[in-house]
């Protein structure tokens, strides 16, 4: 892809001076503290959750207001936040919401940099005025074959990325979440290559369904969720979307991304939902919504094909998985 991106404008934004943010993060940290073994696997599969309710972030709307473009209802509030991967915390899917209530979302900053002509950090507030979040009812497809419909509010990608102006090199979008082994105690072990990142190629950053999630089902980004802000590219498969985000780098070559560089023949840079190309040890034909019993159909794109097909044109996508 061959554009260029530098003749876009710029929208103003307050910044927090560093040094004050860094200070009332650790501030809030030393509030709240007075009070194994590494699976190989991006995503473990959904079951009845018995998690503790950790989210102080409650629904403003009943499930069934909420249908995705195909009809199919928004999974319950409860079900999409009490059975949550996020391996900073525990690599038990249903430990999560029982781990986040001491880790500090406030206040937030996100780092954009890279090959921009307008570099700029941005609180979470910045963002949400100057970028204007709204609904988006999206499909999430875990590699490990469970899905969920979620009721996202979330703003898209571009608007950042117009925003600081990408270089005519910037060739690829990198995101990395926060570091911070105090708060997130799965972060302690080593065996995973943190932080977490992951990466998108410019044209596919640059998509309007690529969103920053803020929130969901008309409140806030519950912790476990990803909360302050979190990517969502509907297209991939879950693991794509990094939670917590603290850093956005535009750069000229493929980043490295925490389950690529942990197992490359298992998770590829790509990651598109594609029931045709298996994963080496499981098919991705099928998968099971949370909720239902029966398996359905894995859609190609997971059901986005007519929006994102284009981006692929003429590629192999066994090759490139
Ligand atoms: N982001 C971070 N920082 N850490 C993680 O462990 N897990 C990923 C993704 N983003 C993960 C992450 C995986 S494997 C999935 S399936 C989705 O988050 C799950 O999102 P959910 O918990 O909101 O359903």
């Amino acid at each position: 892809m061959k554009k260029d991106y530098s003749s876009l404008k710029i929208d103003r934004s307050e910044i927090t001076p560093k040094s004050l943010y860094l200070s009332r993060r650790d501030f809030m940290r030393g509030a709240v503290l007075a009070g194994g073994a590494a699976a190989l696997v991006a995503c473990l599969p959904k079951e009845s959750s018995t998690g503790t309710t950790a989210s102080s972030v409650t629904p403003t709307e009943p499930a069934n207001t909420y249908k995705d473009e195909l009809g199919d209802s928004a999974n319950s509030f409860y079900q999409i936040t009490h059975y949550n991967n996020y391996y900073e915390f525990t690599t038990n899917p249903q430990g999560v919401a029982g781990l986040v209530d001491k880790f500090p979302t406030s206040p937030w900053e996100v780092q954009v940099y890279g090959l921009v002509n307008k570099p700029k950090t941005f609180t979470v507030a910045d963002m949400i005025s100057l970028f204007k979040p709204e609904e988006r009812v999206y499909r999430l497809r875990c590699v490990e074959g469970w899905s969920l419909v979620i009721p996202w509010i979330g703003f898209p990608l571009s608007k950042l990325l117009y925003a600081v102006e990408p270089t005519s090199a910037a060739k690829f979008v990198r995101f990395e979440t926060i570091t911070d082994t105090l708060d997130m105690p799965g972060q302690n072990d080593r065996s995973f290559p943190w932080p977490y990142q992951e990466g998108l190629r410019m044209d596919e950053a640059m998509h309007d369904l690529t969103i920053l999630a803020t929130g969901l089902y008309g409140g806030g980004l519950p912790t476990q969720d990803g909360g302050p802000i979190r990517l969502v590219v509907p297209w991939k498969y879950g693991f794509k979307s990094a939670k917590a985000l603290v850093k956005i780098e535009l750069v000229d070559s493929q980043p490295a991304t925490m389950w690529n560089t942990i197992a490359p023949n298992e998770y590829g840079f790509y990651s598109n939902v594609n029931p045709n190309v298996d994963h080496p040890r499981w098919s991705q034909a099928t998968e099971r919504r949370i909720g239902e019993t029966d398996r359905r159909p894995t859609l190609m794109f997971n059901g986005y094909e007519n929006q994102v097909a284009d981006l692929y044109k003429g590629m192999d996508l066994k090759v490139n998985f």
